[in-house]
């Protein structure tokens, strides 16, 4: 064994010490932890119980009267200030609630009155409601070879030409990105978007993974998962989780929008990782969780690594 691999051995429990660290400091459990950040990750997930509730086929009456009790007083102690969307989303599952009971007739009695209340509160603030169910129509399940194909075809990209994608580009893969699925709907993964060749060169030097086509690169993404969103051991791994769902989004966005990209790994330190956020303007309380340079893939002759698959069966394995 080499002094680099023992020495990296020995400092595993350190890097885990730090890991602990920080995620005292910024879970969503914290006492430190901005209340903005935990009210605002505390009523995503209860008002996402509602719409789930309300989405299956048979309803119970009255159905998690618990949660809605903590969610109210969530929303009772929620600055409309920190900003509207949790108010818009929790404002569409109650009314969605309440309209459900009143179609099967059922008085919900005093925990109707008290959604009333939050419900007249949204109506003075002239919010818009964003959350209960949706019909699906079987379009949206039919088979779609194209989309079978482009997904096969994806290959990582390390040649660009030097363009800097539209502001539309941008906005489409922001969309598709958002639709990615994420635990009770939380929506921690975010996505720092760098077009300046200076900030670009100095993320990439820090990243380390690049070398042989950093100066292709013209757009960057770097992915982070806020930590604020979750808390308790179980969740531990869970930013990662959501994290690589939206990576792997916004390669299939960039993939769909016929752009190139390569995801670059942030196996990195914590000292390393400070490094990169203070670079990128991103917040000690965001983990991150990979790059991915993009771009509009050079015109001619492009090249991709090969990059070849187990055979399925080793990977498929049915039990
Ligand atoms: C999390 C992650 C980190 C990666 N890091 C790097 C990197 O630092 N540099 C690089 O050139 N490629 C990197 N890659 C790209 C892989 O080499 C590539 O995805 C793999 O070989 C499969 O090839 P394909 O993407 O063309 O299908 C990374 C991929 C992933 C998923």
């Amino acid at each position: 064994m080499s002094i680099k691999t023992l020495l990296n051995l020995l400092a595993t429990p350190l890097e885990y010490g730090f890991d602990t660290l920080r995620a005292f400091k910024w879970s969503k459990a914290s006492p430190v932890c901005p209340k903005s950040k935990q009210l605002h990750y505390d009523i995503l997930l209860l008002a996402h119980t509602v719409e789930k509730g309300l989405s299956v086929s048979n309803p119970r009456r009255k159905f998690g009267i618990e949660k809605i009790t903590s969610l109210l007083s969530f929303l009772e102690c929620y600055d409309e200030s920190w900003g509207v969307f949790p108010l818009e989303k929790s404002y569409g599952c109650l009314s969605a609630y309440v309209q459900w009971h009143k179609s099967i007739d059922f008085d919900l009695c005093e925990l109707g009155d008290e959604i009333n209340v939050f419900l007249k509160r949204c109506k003075s603030l002239n919010i818009t409601p964003k959350g209960g169910v949706k019909s699906l129509s079987t379009m949206n399940h039919k088979q779609n070879a194209i989309f079978e194909q482009s997904l096969n075809d994806r290959a990582s990209c390390r040649r660009f030409e030097p363009e800097v994608v539209s502001d539309d580009i941008l906005e489409r893969i922001g969309r598709i990105a958002v639709r990615t699925p994420s635990q009770c709907n939380r929506q921690s993964s975010r996505l720092h978007y760098y077009a300046d060749k200076n900030l670009i060169n100095k993320l990439l030097l820090a990243q380390g993974g690049a070398e042989g086509f950093r100066e292709s690169v013209h757009n960057l993404f770097v992915i982070t998962s806020e930590m604020s969103a979750w808390s308790g051991i179980k969740a531990r791994s869970q930013a990662y989780v959501d994290g690589s769902l939206t990576s792997m989004q916004v390669l299939n966005a960039c993939q769909s929008l016929g752009l190139g990209a390569c995801p670059l790994n942030l196996a990195v330190t914590n000292f390393k990782e400070k490094e990169i956020c203070k670079i990128g303007g991103i917040s000690d309380g965001e983990r991150l969780i990979m790059m991915i340079a993009f771009g509009i893939p050079e015109k001619a002759n492009l090249q991709v690594a090969r990059s070849e698959r187990l055979p399925i069966n080793h990977v498929l394995i049915s039990h």
